[in-house]
């Protein structure tokens, strides 16, 4: 199975981000610290190109701090840079407003350009709910107002003056139109960024679960009070221990896999990532977005 979401609107946001490009000095794109690999667009990459960069690892409240920091390093050289964020509490938020602006400081300076002293102006990029909007309302000070995510919709362009030092386009969100891999999907499910019924919340769950059980087996053992031998069909386990019961004593699943996935968003298992550069989810392929075998879904872009 494939998925794809709403193509023509990811074929206009990718219209308008590329006509915006040219106005923008570098691209803030964010992904979800604790999927940093699988909340990539490839698509970003392909329009983006050279334009100098800053990577947000956003959640960063939510994710291992070790397993961020290693990831910061493998993005930060040359015309890139990555900093951690947790844009609620607004934690990294000056470092970022500063580093860009730094960088296109630094990247004028080296190219001999005469624009030393003009704002550098931002383009915020970023696949839906990986936190864009509350990271602009944390830059300005302010809540934005913003038309959604929904590129189609006609929108001016948005500027907003967040120092002297930089000035911030707003763009729609993009998600890449489809990826093949259901890894990456189940990533995606248990991070929140998709919000599916299609996606069976068992599968999310027990994704979940074998990630943290194999690299954070504590916080599973603490989290649903189990023990180290209660490893086999631990999504019913857990069901049992919270009380998921139907009649006939089985265990409803779905709603031990509720638990779960909540449970993980919230943060209430620690701070865990799902990927470390080394053991990344695996990475979708670029397709393109006319192949008709798709399956579409109904993602909260469309809200
Ligand atoms: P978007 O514009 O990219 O679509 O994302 P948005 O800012 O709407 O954020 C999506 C969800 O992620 C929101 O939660 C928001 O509160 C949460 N969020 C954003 N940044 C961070 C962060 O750094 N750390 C944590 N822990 N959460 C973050 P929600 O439950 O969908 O909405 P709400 O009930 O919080 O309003």
């Amino acid at each position: 199975m494939t998925i794809q979401w709403f193509p023509g609107h990811m074929t206009k946001a990718k219209r308008l981000i590329t006509t915006l490009l040219p106005k923008v000095d570098v691209v803030i794109e964010l992904r979800d610290a604790r999927v940093p690999s699988a909340s990539q667009n490839p698509l970003i990459d392909e329009i983006i190109g050279e334009v100098p960069r800053v990577i947000v690892f956003n959640k960063a409240d939510l994710a291992d701090p070790k397993v961020t920091r290693t990831w910061l390093k493998e993005f930060q050289s040359g015309t890139t840079d990555a900093v951690e964020v947790d844009a609620l509490a607004g934690r990294g938020v000056p470092a970022l407003m500063n580093r860009s602006a730094d960088l296109v400081a630094r990247i004028r300076k080296e190219r001999g350009q005469r624009t030393l002293e003009r704002a550098a102006r931002a383009m915020i990029v970023g696949i839906p709910n990986v936190g864009k909007s509350s990271l602009i309302n944390r830059m300005a000070q302010k809540k934005v107002a913003r038309t959604g995510d929904q590129p189609a919709v006609t929108r001016k362009e948005q500027w907003v003056r967040l120092s002297p030092k930089l000035h911030l386009l707003d763009t729609p969100g993009m998600l890449w139109h489809k990826f093949e891999d259901q890894e990456i999907g189940k990533a995606l499910a248990a991070c929140g960024c998709i919000k599916e019924a299609i996606l069976n919340p068992v599968e999310i769950a027990e994704f979940i679960i074998e990630i943290l059980d194999a690299r954070y087996p504590e916080a599973v053992n603490r989290r649903f009070k189990l023990k180290d031998n209660d490893r086999s069909n631990i999504v019913e386990t857990i069901g049992r221990k919270r009380g998921c019961l139907i009649s006939g004593g089985g265990v409803d699943l779905t709603k031990a896999a509720g638990i779960i996935c909540r449970e993980f968003r919230g943060g209430q298992l620690g701070r865990v990532s799902l990927e470390t550069p080394l053991e990344r989810i695996h990475a979708p392929e670029d397709e393109s977005l006319d192949n008709g075998d798709a399956l579409p879904l109904t993602s909260n872009e469309s809200d």
